[in-house]
């Protein structure tokens, strides 16, 4: 019997490097009041980031995955010590690269430097190879992998640095959802299951909005494209809760993955793919590796 196609989706996993990395001019900006964050508690959350990385890539060779999403915040600050050691601890699940996608998250391209999205696009440029680069519109996105005869993904990036530290917003750049658009009716995109990611969730567990100032600004007019979408499904983090929620705009199902790392939070998502139809197991995390049973916690 042919076996299902398993897809590993996890995101946030919010690498913090020591403050000691950062430059002092870099506390005169969010990232000062970022790392203020982190040496008030913030980071503690995310203490036993490699270990459950560590444990995340046993888990992937264990269960037989065949391909990874992630959908961004793999740092806290987006400092290149950071993505640096964010891309050493995923490096296990990146092979073979076409079998890995992703996108950045706020946090990753943290304030305007010039070359924040250089910088990511530099460490995961293994990763970002582009099977219908027609549509690419500016740095790597949309970003689409044809995955055999029947799935494809599409990446579109949502993230923008945020130079005010009570913004925490994102948009999918029109030029984005204009090629989106485009591809939606294109024939090599048509018959496939399509698994759309991005960053910021469209919407939270409740099926409302995010709030302005840290959701996605156009989630309505992105919802409006994938209403076209009749089989597939909307993966996406940002939101530090992992949960699937159904909503009336659009006829598939909306998956966050929440944060693998962040303690008592941890989460993520294993996609079956068999005959055209997806279905989900949540992931948690039980003190020492990931499965798809809960902690009992007496
Ligand atoms: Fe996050
Ligand atoms: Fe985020």
């Amino acid at each position: 019997m042919q076996q299902p196609f398993r897809i590993l989706h996890f995101s946030d996993i919010h690498v913090g490097a020591l403050v000691r990395h950062m430059g002092w001019k870099r506390w005169f900006s969010k990232r000062g009041i970022g790392a203020i964050n982190l040496l008030r508690g913030r980071a503690s959350f995310f203490d036993e980031v490699e270990s459950k990385m560590a444990a995340m890539v046993r888990f992937k060779e264990e269960q037989q995955i065949d391909m990874v999403i992630n959908t961004g915040d793999y740092t806290a600050l987006g400092l290149e010590h950071e993505l640096s050691l964010a891309r050493e601890l995923v490096a296990p699940m990146m092979y073979p690269p076409q079998r890995y996608l992703t996108v950045p998250g706020n946090h990753d391209i943290y304030v305007h430097e010039g070359n924040s999205h250089y910088r990511f696009a530099a460490h995961f440029c293994s990763v970002l190879q582009n099977d219908l680069p027609e549509y690419c519109r500016g740095g790597h996105f949309p970003l689409v992998r044809l995955v055999g005869e029947d799935i494809a993904v599409i990446a579109l990036n949502s993230a923008k640095p945020n130079p005010w530290p009570w913004r925490s917003d994102g948009h999918i750049p029109t030029v984005q959802l204009d090629a989106f658009a485009q591809m939606l009716e294109d024939d090599r995109l048509k018959e496939r299951l399509l698994l759309i990611m991005t960053h910021y969730a469209p919407r939270l567990a409740n099926g409302e909005p995010d709030k302005k100032l840290h959701g996605l600004h156009n989630a309505d007019d992105f919802l409006a494209l994938c209403s076209r979408i009749e089989k597939g499904a909307i993966l996406f983090g940002h939101i530090h809760k992992t949960y699937r929620v159904d909503i009336a705009e659009t006829k598939i199902p909306l998956y966050c993955a929440g944060s693998a790392t962040m303690e008592g939070y941890e989460g993520a998502w294993v996609y079956e793919i068999y005959n055209g139809t997806l279905s989900a197991k949540r992931l948690y995390w039980d003190g020492s590796s990931y499965s798809f049973e809960p902690l009992c916690r007496l």
